[in-house]
C-alpha cells in the first residue's frame, strides 16, 4: 500500500490502476470539490474518479482478429449495438467488459480515440487465469452483443508541450502491455513529438500488433527474451548504461510486475525522470500478515497467507467469487464483513461503505479473524 517512492521520479496522478493508492488526497479532494461546483470539470479533468461513467452500454462485436502469431491474442472491435456514437475517450483509457458468465474484466482501449464509431480491445488467452480471457476467446464471436462500462482513464498521458515539461517520451511495453500504449504512440506521432519505444516479450510470435507497429520504423525496438535474454534497465529506458536515461524523459510503461518494479527501483533517485505505469496483474502484497477469514454461509475458515490477497485465498474455496482489476480500483470484489478488524488498503470505498463493513478483498487485509458475509 505504501507504494509511493519518494524521493524518486515524478509520477502523475494516477500513474496506474494500482497507483490510485498513490493519489494525492489533496488532489482528490480538490477534484471532487471542483466537480461539485463546476459539473463540466469532470469531463475536463484528467484526474477522473474510477466510479465515473459507470453506466452500462450494449455493444456488438463487429470484428475479431488474431493479432499475435501464436494465436493467443485476439482483438475485438466493438460498436454501439444501436448504431449510435460511442462515448469519447483518451489514450490510456480502459473499459469493463461484462461477460455472459457474470465475470467482469478490464481491458485497455487500443483503437483510435479520434473515432466514436468503435472501440477496440485486445485479450491474451491466459489458460490458468480466472477464466475471463478464456471465456472471451472461446465464446465471443462476431455479431454477439456484450455489455460494457466506461471508458475510464487511470493512465492518462501528458504530452510534452501539451501539459508536460518533458522533452522526450519513452514508451516501454511488455507483451500485452502494448494495449494502452498503442493510442499513445498514435498521439505522439500525430503531434510530431520526440519519442522512442522498447517492446519486449518472450518470443516474436507472442508479441501482439507487430504488423501495425511497422509504420513507426526504427522508433520502436523489439527485443525478445528467447533471442536477446532479459533487457537491462538502461536498455529498457533507452539510456546510457552508466548514466541512465537523459534528463527530461517521460516514461510510459505497461507490462509484467517484475519489469515495472525493476523500473521503479532503477529510477528511484531520478527526480528528473517522469515514470508513469499501469499494471495488468496484482501488485505484490506489502507489509502482509497472516489472518483468517470465516464465511458465514458455510462456516469455512480460510487462512490468508502474508504474501497473498484475501481474494486469492477466497478463490481457493470459491473460484466463482467476482473480481476484475485485482488492484482496489473497480469495486467488483466488494464484500461486507460482519466481524473483525479490517485493514483497508484501497482509495475507492467511501467512508459510509467502510462504516457499513464493506471492504475490497483484492487489496484489503485484516488482523486476527474476519467474518465475511458470503
Ligand atoms: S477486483 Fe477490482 S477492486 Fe477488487
Amino acid at each position: 500500500m505504501n507504494d509511493r517512492y519518494a524521493p524518486g521520479p515524478q509520477v502523475t496522478e494516477p500513474p496506474s490502476l494500482n497507483g490510485r493508492w498513490q493519489r494525492d488526497p489533496a488532489l482528490r479532494f480538490g477534484t471532487k470539490l471542483l466537480k461539485t461546483w463546476f459539473p463540466l470539470w469532470g469531463s475536463m479533468s484528467p484526474l477522473r474518479d474510477g466510479a465515473e461513467n459507470d453506466s452500462t452500454l450494449l455493444v456488438r462485436i463487429v470484428a475479431r482478429t488474431k493479432v499475435a502469431e501464436d494465436e493467443n491474442v485476439i482483438a475485438l472491435t466493438l460498436a454501439d449495438a444501436n448504431g449510435g456514437p460511442l462515448p469519447m475517450w483518451r489514450a490510456g483509457a480502459h473499459l469493463d467488459l461484462l461477460l455472459p458468465s457474470g465475470r467482469m474484466r478490464e481491458y485497455s482501449l487500443c483503437g483510435d480515440p479520434a473515432t466514436s464509431d468503435y472501440y477496440r480491445i485486445a485479450v491474451r488467452r491466459i489458460p490458468n487465469g480466472g477464466g475471463g480471457s478464456t471465456e472471451v476467446h472461446d465464446t465471443l464471436t462476431i455479431g454477439d452483443t456484450v455489455k460494457i462500462k466506461g471508458p475510464r482513464n487511470a493512465f492518462p498521458i501528458a504530452l510534452p508541450g501539451f501539459g508536460s515539461t518533458a522533452t522526450h517520451l519513452r514508451f516501454i511495453a511488455g507483451g500485452i502491455g502494448i494495449t494502452p500504449i498503442l493510442p499513445m504512440l498514435a498521439s505522439a506521432e500525430r503531434l510530431g513529438l520526440n519519442w522512442s519505444m522498447m517492446y519486449t516479450g518472450r518470443s516474436l510470435d507472442s508479441i501482439p500488433f507487430r504488423d501495425e507497429l511497422t509504420q513507426y520504423g526504427d522508433k520502436i525496438t523489439i527485443r525478445t527474451d528467447d533471442t536477446h535474454g532479459l533487457p537491462t534497465m538502461a536498455e529498457l529506458t533507452g539510456g546510457s548504461p552508466t548514466t541512465g536515461p537523459a534528463p527530461g524523459t517521460a516514461i510510459y510503461t505497461c507490462g509484467p510486475v517484475p519489469m515495472l518494479e525493476g523500473l521503479r527501483t532503477y529510477l528511484r533517485d531520478r527526480p528528473d525522470i517522469e515514470l508513469h505505469y499501469e499494471r495488468f496483474s496484482p501488485p505484490p502484497v506489502e507489509n502482509g500478515n497472516d489472518f483468517t477469514i470465516r464465511l458465514t454461509s458455510t462456516n469455512d475458515e480460510i487462512t490468508v497467507a502474508a504474501n497473498e490477497s484475501m481474494l486469492t485465498a477466497l478463490r481457493r474455496v470459491n473460484p466463482a467469487v467476482p473480481y476484475s482489476c485485482q488492484q482496489g480500483f473497480c469495486g467488483t470484489c466488494k464484500i461486507r464483513a460482519t466481524a473483525g478488524t479490517i485493514d483497508h488498503r484501497d482509495m475507492t470505498l467511501t467512508d459510509t461503505e467502510r462504516d457499513q463493513g464493506y471492504l475490497l478483498t483484492c487489496v484489503s487485509r485484516a488482523t486476527g479473524q474476519l467474518t465475511l458475509d458470503i
